[in-house]
């Protein structure tokens, strides 16, 4: 019994992961279109919600002044409308290198949503925002860390 139990317990483990991930896989291999219900979560967003969110969350490794650098993580200022991994004197993993995709409401929704499903490898160490509004405030703050900040969705 133990000998079968041990390999089926591994499938059921494995199936189980798969399950987790399904989705159309990671940035590097697929460019998200902008779901419009998220684009009106942008539109609506709440700011100070966001920049709360981010205080919280995002600052202990990330800088969002205009006059910041790189910290754990690169710098925010200006990221939207960046390419992935190109912000300079910053040591990014191989695996966001290959994202090669511009940061939009598109992208950044896809990759804050689950960090590892999007850039597998990644040296970020934070999970995802899993719900949608806290997402959409997040990012609509991230859009006016910027010296123009792009038009909303
Ligand atoms: C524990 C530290 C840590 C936390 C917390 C964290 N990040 Fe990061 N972040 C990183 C690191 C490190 C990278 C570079 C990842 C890589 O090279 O794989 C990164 C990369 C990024 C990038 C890509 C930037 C670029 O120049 O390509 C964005 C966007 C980003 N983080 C946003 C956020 C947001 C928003 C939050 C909060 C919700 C957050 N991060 C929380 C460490 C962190």
């Amino acid at each position: 019994m133990r000998t079968l139990a041990t390999p089926l317990a591994g499938l059921a483990l494995a199936v189980l992961a798969a399950c987790a991930h399904a989705g159309p896989g990671p940035l590097k291999d697929f460019d998200p279109p902008l779901d419009p219900a998220f684009a009106a979560l942008i539109r609506n967003a709440d700011l100070e919600a966001g920049s709360a969110y981010f205080e919280r969350k995002c600052s202990q490794c990330h800088d969002g002044q205009k006059d910041g650098g790189n910290f754990k993580g690169p710098h925010l200022w200006n990221v939207m409308g960046r390419v992935a991994a190109t912000h300079e004197g910053f040591r990014y993993s191989e695996a966001m290198k290959q994202v090669k995709h511009r940061w939009t409401y598109a992208t950044l929704d896809y990759y804050l949503k689950d960090t590892e499903a999007a850039v597998p490898g990644r040296d970020m160490n934070f999970v995802g925002i899993e719900d949608d509004a806290t997402r959409a405030n997040v990012i609509a703050y991230i859009r006016n860390l910027s010296d123009t900040p792009p038009a909303l969705p």
